[in-house]
């Protein structure tokens, strides 16, 4: 039995655009409606909580009525032929409820929250609000303190970046999907790569990012269409 090879797929807001969640950084994105500094800081968090929490339950609310869409159905498949793991940026549960298996969320995850006093102290929000969506004040963790959303903010630490950066470390392909690569430490995750490791990059606009491996290859598409273009690459060993 060959061993498999081990795919890593670095995903951003992109490939959940096509399921109607809102990007960042494109036209009409959530910076643009929202200042970061208002929504998105640990500053924001204690100058008026019950506005962070408006801007996360929002999020969230959507969440529930939006479905993965062929892009990470795609990346989800892969898993038949390949050791794959998924390093998102993304808040969102789509590659989970797409079938992905191993999924490491960098930036947190919208449908958890967690504990002011314990960062340990960590809940699905099923557990808070039986809607599924609503975190308020006064919500209180097992120790009696307020509950916030399970997100690193900007100026917090990415705690799963190390071990984000020991499993980027031994695959053989990257997958750079729907990310602006503007977000540091994320953006120079493939810089911890084996040096003869494959890059594919897909995005509509390609990323102004340098690259500093010459084996990457820029898939100038939307996330459905560029991964339809990759699967079809990826596999053709095996489907014969
Ligand atoms: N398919 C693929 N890529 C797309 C699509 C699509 N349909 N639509 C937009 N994109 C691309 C854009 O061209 C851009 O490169 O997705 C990228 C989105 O970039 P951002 O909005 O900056 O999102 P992201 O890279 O995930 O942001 C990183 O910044 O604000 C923080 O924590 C937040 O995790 C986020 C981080």
């Amino acid at each position: 039995m060959n061993q498999r090879q081990k795919i890593v797929v670095l995903s951003g807001a992109g490939v959940s655009a096509e399921s109607g969640v809102a990007t960042f950084r494109d036209h009409n994105g959530l910076w643009e409606n929202h200042r970061i500094e208002d929504v998105a800081t640990p500053e924001a968090w204690r100058k008026n909580p019950a506005l962070v929490l408006e801007f996360y339950n929002k999020r969230r609310k959507q969440l529930l009525e939006v479905q993965p869409n062929e892009a990470h159905l795609l990346i989800a498949e892969l898993e038949k032929y390949y050791d794959v793991y998924i390093i998102t940026q993304n808040v969102d549960d789509l590659h989970e409820r797409a079938g992905s298996t191993k999924v490491l969320h960098l930036h947190g995850e919208l449908k958890k929250v967690r504990s002011t006093l314990d960062e340990n102290l960590v809940y699905h929000i099923n557990e808070i609000d039986p809607k599924g969506w609503e975190l308020k004040l006064g919500d209180r963790c097992a120790k009696g303190s307020q509950l916030r959303p399970h997100i690193v903010w900007f100026g917090e630490l990415v705690p799963m970046m190390e071990e984000a950066i020991r499993i980027t470390q031994t695959a053989n392909i990257m997958i750079i999907i729907g990310t602006s690569l503007l977000v540091y430490p994320a953006a120079g995750l493939s810089y911890y790569l084996p040096k003869n490791a494959s890059i594919y990059v897909i995005d509509p606009q390609k990323p102004d990012f340098l690259f500093t491996s010459p084996f990457v290859k820029f898939i100038t598409q939307k996330a459905t269409t560029g991964m339809k273009e990759l699967f079809k690459e990826l596999t053709k060993d095996f489907i014969n």
